[in-house]
C-alpha cells in the first residue's frame, strides 16, 4: 500500500451556520436531528434503509434488506421495482400529473428566447411510453444494454426512463467523447443498438454526433441498430438497413406499456468510468439499491421540498455522467420535484447564461462544479448584476476538491451569502451521495466535504483498516455496504475486486486519500492512485499515455498532473519521440500535434495542457516511472525527493531542462 500523504494542509478557519429559516422545513432540520437520525442508521442500518425504500413503490416487498457477502451485496431481496415507474408514473397515479417534471432549455442563441420545452408528469409518462414501445418493436427485450450518443435534449432523458421502464439497462455516452470510446464502450457491453441525434448545439456550434457514430460503427460490427433523433437537421450520413430516425418510428405507436417489474437486483446500468489501466470499467449499478440510494440522498442533501410548487431542480451536469444520472434525474423526478435540463454551454452566447436560466425559470436549487465556478470567478461579477438569483436556496458542488476562495466566492455572489454550499463527495461507483453537509443542520468549512449521510459509514484509515488521528492523511474508506453502491464491473469481476476490495481487508476503498479534523469533518486530498481529475472528470494517465505513445513519433510518454487554476488539474506529458527522419519537425508543431492526437483518440478533456519533449523518464531500478518527480517538474515546484531509488540522476538535469524549454 502506498503512503497517503495529505497534499494541502492549508488550515480554513471559516464557518457558516445554515440558514435559520430553512430549519423550518427541512427534512433534517438541525444537527440533532442529524445526529439522530445517523446514530439510528448505524445501530440500526437495514431498518433505516428499509424505512428509505419505503419512500418508494414497488411491486413486490423485499423479504431481506440486505445479503452481504463480502464483496457482494444484494439489497431488497425478493423485491420488485422499476426506476421509471417511480419517477413518472407514480405521481401521475397520485393525481399529480399535471405537475412539471421536466423544463427543458435549448441553447438557442441566434437572439431570441431560447426554446423552451415543458414536460408534465403525465407528458413524460406518454413520452416515455411512446418510445419504450419503439425500443421493444425493434427487438429491445428486458436485459438488452442500449447505448445512448445524445446531447442534452428531453429525448435523452425520454430515451433513459424508456429503458428503464422495460428493464433494459441502458449505458450512457458524454456526447463528446471520441469514436473508439463508442467503440470500446459498445463491444464492452455487447450492445447492439445505438440511439444518437443528428447533431447538439454546444457553445454556438454544432457537434456532429451522428457523424461519431457512424465513424465508430465503421470501426466495429457489433451494433445492428441506430435510432437518431432529429436536433439540429444538418445533413447526415445514412444507411439504410440499420439507421432510422426516432420521429418516424415513433408515428402512430400506442402511448400504453406498462413499467416491468424486475427484480430490485436487476441491471439498471452500465456507466463506463476511466481506470488507472486503459480499458474503461463498465461500473454496474441495480434497480433497487441505487433508486434508494439516489432518492433518499437528492431528498436529504438538497432538502428537496415536492410540496413547494415552486421547488425546481438544476443540475448541470450531462446525463452522460453519474451526476446527471441521480440529480438530473433519478433522484430528483423520484422525488415529486422539477428539474431543468439545459442543453448548451455555460458561456453562450455571452457569459452570464447560467443567471439568464436561473432567474428565468426561478431554480431553487443548484448543483454544478468547482470547475465551472472557478471559470465564473474568473469571468467576473459583472456578469451576475442584472439577473436577480433570489430564487436559490442551496448551491451544490460535486467532481473534484473545491477550493476554499472558490467556495466563498460562489457562497457569496451565487448565494448572496444566504445560501448554503454542500459540497458533495461521491463516485460513478457509490451511485449517490456518500458525504456531503445537510444544508439546514449542518455549519460548513469551506473545502470540507461534512459527514456522511445518514446511512454511509465512511472512516479514513490506514492499510490495516484502523481509523487515523485527527488531521492525519489516510485512506478514505466506506466500511458497509451502502444500497447504491457498484455491483461489479461489467465482464471483470477480478477487476472490481482489485480496484476497490483489496488495499483495505473488508473495506470498499474509493481510491481517493482524506483526513477528519477535530470537528469530525472530511478533508478530500486527492486520489491515491493514478487518475487526475481534470475539470471534475476521472482521466486515466494509462489512458492517455496509451494514447501518445499509439502516435508515430511517440516511443514512451508519462502523463501527470498539475494544478490548473480553471480545470483543477491540467495534463502534463512527458514524451520521448523516436528518432525519426521527421526529427527536423518544430517542436511547437510537434506538441500541438500530440495534443490533437489525444483529443482524437480520446476525446477533448484528454488533451494533454502542456507537452515535455525528455530525453529519459525517472525511473526506479525496477523501471517505474517516479511520477512524483515528474508532478514537481510539471508544477514548477523544485524537486525534493528522496532519490535514492531513482536509476540514472541525469534523467532529472534532462528533465529541468525540458521544463525551462517548455516555459520559454
Ligand atoms: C472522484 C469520482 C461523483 C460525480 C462526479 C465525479 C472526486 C468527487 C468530490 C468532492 C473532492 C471529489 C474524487 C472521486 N470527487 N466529488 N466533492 N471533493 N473530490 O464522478 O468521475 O466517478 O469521480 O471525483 O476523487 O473519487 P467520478
Amino acid at each position: 500500500m502506498k503512503n497517503v500523504h495529505v497534499e494541502s494542509t492549508l488550515i480554513e478557519h471559516r464557518r457558516f451556520p445554515p440558514p435559520v429559516d430553512l430549519s423550518t422545513c427541512s427534512h433534517l432540520g438541525s444537527l440533532e436531528q442529524y445526529e439522530e437520525l445517523y446514530r439510528h442508521s448505524m445501530e440500526s442500518p437495514e431498518t433505516f434503509w428499509a424505512e428509505q425504500a419505503g419512500q418508494l413503490h414497488w411491486f413486490k416487498k423485499w423479504h431481506s434488506v440486505l445479503e452481504w457477502n463480502l464483496p457482494d451485496a444484494k439489497w431488497f431481496v425478493g423485491g420488485q421495482i422499476n426506476l421509471c415507474h417511480n419517477c413518472v408514473d407514480r405521481f401521475v397515479d397520485q393525481g399529480q400529473g399535471d405537475k412539471t417534471a421536466l423544463v427543458w432549455e435549448g441553447e438557442g442563441g441566434d437572439g431570441g428566447e431560447p426554446p423552451v420545452r415543458r414536460f408534465t408528469y403525465r407528458e413524460l409518462q406518454r413520452e416515455v411510453s411512446v418510445f419504450a414501445n419503439v425500443l421493444k418493436s425493434r427487438g429491445v427485450k428486458k436485459g438488452d444494454v442500449v447505448t445512448l450518443y445524445m446531447g442534452m435534449v428531453p429525448e435523452l432523458a425520454i430515451a433513459t426512463l424508456a429503458c428503464a421502464r422495460i428493464g433494459a439497462p441502458h449505458s450512457v455516452i458524454f456526447g463528446g467523447f471520441s469514436a473508439q470510446a463508442i467503440v470500446d464502450r459498445v463491444e464492452d457491453a455487447h450492445s447492439r443498438i445505438v440511439i444518437t441525434c443528428d447533431g447538439a448545439f454546444r457553445g454556438g456550434k454544432t457537434v456532429a454526433l451522428k457523424a461519431t457514430v457512424d465513424k465508430a460503427l465503421s470501426m466495429t460490427g457489433q451494433v445492428k441498430e441506430v435510432i437518431c433523433c432529429k436536433r439540429t437537421g444538418a445533413e447526415v450520413g445514412w444507411n439504410a438497413g440499420r439507421d432510422h430516425w426516432w420521429h418516424e418510428l415513433a408515428e402512430g405507436v400506442s402511448d400504453h406499456c406498462p413499467p416491468e417489474p424486475l427484480d430490485s437486483e436487476d441491471l439498471a446500468f452500465l456507466l463506463y468510468t476511466s481506470g488507472s489501466t486503459g480499458k474503461p470499467k463498465g461500473i454496474m449499478h441495480t434497480v433497487g439499491g441505487y433508486l434508494v440510494h439516489a432518492n433518499m440522498s437528492a431528498r436529504y442533501t438538497f432538502d428537496l421540498q415536492p410540496e413547494d410548487p415552486d421547488e425546481l431542480h438544476w443540475c448541470t451536469a450531462d446525463i452522460g455522467w453519474i451526476t446527471g444520472h441521480s440529480y438530473v434525474l433519478y433522484g430528483i423526478l423520484s422525488n415529486g420535484v422539477a428539474s431543468v435540463m439545459y442543453e448548451g454551454g455555460p458561456g453562450y452566447p455571452e457569459k452570464d447564461r447560467f443567471w439568464q436560466i436561473i432567474a428565468r425559470h426561478r431554480v431553487t436549487k443548484f448543483y454544478t462544479a468547482p470547475t465551472a465556478i472557478r471559470t465564473f470567478m474568473k469571468w467576473g461579477e459583472e456578469h451576475l448584476e442584472r439577473h436577480d438569483l433570489s430564487s436559490l436556496k442551496i448551491l451544490g458542488t460535486v467532481g473534484e476538491p473545491i477550493n476554499p476562495e472558490a467556495w466563498v466566492w460562489y457562497h457569496r455572489h451565487i448565494g448572496g451569502q444566504s445560501c448554503p454550499v454542500v459540497d458533495t463527495w461521491w463516485q460513478t461507483e457509490t451511485g449517490g451521495h456518500m458525504l456531503a453537509p445537510m444544508p439546514a443542520a449542518a455549519t460548513t468549512t469551506p473545502g470540507s466535504c461534512w459527514r456522511p449521510l445518514p446511512g454511509i459509514d465512511m472512516a479514513v484509515v490506514n492499510s490495516a483498516g484502523d481509523e487515523v488521528g485527527v488531521n492525519e492523511g489516510g485512506i478514505l474508506v466506506s466500511r458497509r455496504p451502502w444500497p447504491g453502491m457498484l455491483r461489479g464491473v461489467y465482464g471483470d469481476r477480478q477487476r472490481f475486486i482489485d480496484t476497490y476490495w483489496s488495499q483495505v481487508p473488508g473495506f470498499y476503498t474509493a481510491g481517493d486519500g482524506a483526513r477528519r479534523d477535530e470537528l469530525g469533518q472530511f478533508w478530500i486530498t486527492g486520489r491515491i492512485d493514478d487518475v487526475i481529475v481534470v475539470s471534475g472528470h476521472n482521466i486515466g494517465t494509462m489512458e492517455v499515455e496509451s494514447a501518445l505513445v499509439s502516435h508515430p513519433v511517440v516511443s514512451e510518454a508519462a502523463v501527470v498532473g498539475f494544478p490548473h487554476e480553471i480545470k483543477g488539474n491540467g495534463l502534463a506529458a512527458f514524451v520521448i519521440t523516436k528518432d525519426t527522419k521527421d526529427a527536423d519537425v518544430s517542436a511547437s508543431v510537434l506538441r500541438q500535434a500530440l495534443i490533437e492526437h489525444c483529443g482524437q483518440e480520446l476525446g477533448p478533456i484528454c488533451r494533454p495542457d502542456s507537452v515535455y519533449f525528455v530525453e529519459a523518464l525517472p525511473k526506479t531500478s525496477s523501471g517505474k516511472i517516479m511520477r512524483r518527480i515528474l508532478r514537481d517538474v510539471a508544477a514548477g515546484r523544485p524537486v525534493e525527493q528522496d532519490l535514492t531509488t531513482l536509476d540514472d540522476t541525469t534523467t532529472l538535469d534532462g528533465l529541468a531542462t525540458a521544463a525551462v524549454l517548455q516555459q520559454a
